[in-house]
C-alpha cells in the first residue's frame, strides 16, 4: 500500500508567471507577486495558492506551516537539454564540437557500460539538479541501456518529473558506443514499455545526432515514433558550422539538416532540439510548423564556440523555446547562470533579455517547450508542486546588490547575474522537501 502524500504548507515571498504567452512583450501582464503568500499541496498538486489574508479559510488545521519569510519562492526550474553521464567531463579545454566530441566526450561515455558507474554518477547527477533547484530535465543518457535505468532509478527516489532516453548511434563513433538499427529499435521499445508514464518518469526516443545515426536507424526512431505518439523526440541540431556541413555531405538528398529529421518522422510537438544556432529560414518554419522546440544552452554555445543563438528569433518565428545547460559542453548545472550566460549572448546581437522574460523561459517556458506547461511552470492550482525557496542574499556581494534594490524586477536581474547553487535554500519536488542548504 503506498502511503497518501500528506498535505504541505508554504507561507512566503512568490514569484511566477500565470500564462503562457506568444511574445515576450506579454510577460510582465502575467507577472503574479505575492509578498506574502500561502500555497498550499496536496498529493504533489497544488490544491491553494494565494495571499496570506485570503488563505485563511483553506489554511489546514493540523499542518504546521513551512515560512520562508525573507526568500523568494519561484517554480522549478526546467533544464531542456542536459547530458548526465558528462557530468565528469564539465570544462573539457581546447576543442570545438566534433573534435571535443571525440576527444573527451566518447571515452567518458563508454564507462557507462558498467551499471554501477552508471548508478553512481546517476545519483551525483540528481543531487546535483536538486542542488541547482532544478526540478524537471530532458536528459541524454548513453547508448547503454544500464545508464537508463540508472538515471530514472535515481529520480524515482525523488518522485522527480525527469525526461531520458538512450542515446541511439550506429556509426561515427567508436565501436564500444554503438548499437545497430535493430538494437537502438529493441532497446528503446523495451525502456519506453519500461519506463515511459512510470509515475513521474517520460521517455525520449535519443538519436544522438544526424552524422552518428544511419539512415537506417532514423528509419527505425521514426517508426517508433510513429508506434509511441506522445513519447518524446531528443536530439542536437544546428549547432556547429562544420557539423552542418558533415549532415549535408552525409544527406544529400535531404533539403538541409533539419530535414534529416522532419523526412524521418522525427518532428513534432514532443520533439526539442538543442542548440539551432544556424538555423536557414526554411527551418525556422519547419520547426513552428511542427511546432518543435528548441533548447538555449548559452554556456555550452560560448564553452565549444558554436555561435550566439539568436533568441529574439523563437518569438518572431513563433517556435518554443526552453534553457538548457547542456552538461558537459555547458559550464554550469544553474540555470541562474544559464540566464546569465543567456543575456550576455543578446547583449552581443544588439538585444535584451529581461529578467522577467528569463523567468519565463527558465519556468513556464520551458514547461511549454516540453508539452508539460499543463502540469508544470507555475503555481497554478492543479499543477504539480515542484518549486525553489532562493536566498537571493547568500554572499556579502549579493546583500550589498540586494540592499539597493528597488523593484523585484531588479532584484530579480541581480539574482540572474550573479547568483548561483548558493542561493538555493531548498527545492521541493512533488510537495515535499527533496534538497536543503541547511
Ligand atoms: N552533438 C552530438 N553530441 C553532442 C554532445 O554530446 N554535446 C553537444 N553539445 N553536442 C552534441
Ligand atoms: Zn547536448
Amino acid at each position: 500500500m503506498t502511503l497518501a502524500t500528506p498535505i504541505t504548507v508554504i507561507r512566503g515571498r512568490f514569484l511566477d508567471i500565470q500564462k503562457t504567452v506568444s511574445q515576450a512583450t506579454e510577460i510582465a501582464d502575467q507577472v503574479r507577486y505575492i509578498e506574502d503568500g500561502i500555497l498550499i499541496t496536496e498529493q504533489g498538486k497544488i490544491r491553494w495558492f494565494g495571499t496570506w489574508d485570503a488563505a485563511q479559510d483553506h489554511l489546514p488545521t493540523d499542518v504546521e506551516i513551512q515560512h520562508y519569510p525573507d526568500q523568494l519562492i519561484i517554480p522549478g526550474m526546467i533544464d531542456t537539454h542536459i547530458h548526465f553521464p558528462q557530468t565528469e567531463m564539465v570544462g573539457a579545454y581546447g576543442e570545438q564540437l566534433l573534435s571535443w566530441l571525440n576527444t573527451y566526450t566518447f571515452p567518458t561515455e563508454i564507462q557507462f557500460k558498467d551499471q554501477a558507474y552508471a548508478e553512481e554518477i546517476a545519483k551525483f547527477f540528481v543531487q546535483e539538479l536538486l542542488k541547482n533547484g532544478t526540478t524537471t530535465a530532458l536528459v541524454f543518457c548513453t547508448v547503454h541501456p544500464e545508464s537508463v535505468n540508472a538515471l530514472f532509478e535515481a529520480a524515482e527516489q525523488y518522485q522527480m518529473r525527469l525526461i531520458a532516453g538512450k542515446v541511439m548511434m550506429d556509426r561515427h563513433a567508436p565501436e564500444a558506443l554503438c548499437d545497430t538499427a535493430e538494437s537502438a529499435y529493441d532497446d528503446s521499445k523495451a525502456l519506453i514499455e519500461k519506463w515511459h508514464g512510470q509515475g513521474r518518469t517520460l521517455y525520449a526516443i535519443t538519436p544522438r545526432f544526424a552524422p552518428t545515426s544511419t539512415p537506417e536507424q532514423l528509419e527505425k526512431a521514426g517508426q517508433l515514433k510513429a508506434e509511441y505518439p506522445d513519447v518524446y523526440v531528443h536530439t542536437h541540431l544546428s549547432e556547429n558550422k562544420d557539423e552542418i556541413a558533415w549532415v549535408k555531405d552525409l544527406f544529400p538528398a535531404q533539403k538541409g539538416y533539419l530535414d534529416v529529421y522532419h523526412h524521418y518522422g522525427l518532428t513534432g510537438q514532443r520533439s526539442v532540439f538543442a542548440h539551432c544556432v544556424h538555423l536557414e529560414d526554411a527551418e525556422w518554419k519547419c520547426m513552428h510548423e511542427t511546432n518543435s522546440a528548441i533548447a538555449f544552452c548559452p554556456t555550452s554555445n560560448l564553452f565549444l564556440g558554436s555561435g550566439l543563438f539568436p533568441l529574439k528569433k523563437t518569438w518572431e518565428q513563433q517556435v518554443k523555446v526552453g534553457l538548457g545547460t547542456d552538461i558537459g559542453a555547458g559550464t554550469s548545472f544553474s540555470l541562474l547562470q544559464t540566464v546569465n550566460e543567456a543575456y550576455k549572448v543578446q547583449q552581443l546581437q544588439g538585444d535584451k533579455l529581461s529578467a522577467f522574460e528569463s523567468l519565463y523561459h527558465a519556468t513556464l517556458g520551458g514547461a511549454k517547450a516540453l508539452d508539460l506547461d499543463d502540469k508544470l511552470g507555475n503555481f497554478n492550482i492543479g499543477k504539480e508542486a515542484d518549486f525553489v525557496v532562493l536566498n537571493l542574499q547568500a554572499t556579502a556581494l549579493q546583500q550589498l546588490r540586494q540592499s539597493r534594490s528597488k523593484s523585484i524586477d531588479d532584484s530579480l536581474f541581480a539574482l540572474f547575474t550573479i547568483g548561483d547553487d548558493r542561493n538555493i535554500e531548498a527545492t521541493y519536488i512533488y510537495g515535499q522537501k527533496a534538497y536543503s542548504a541547511n
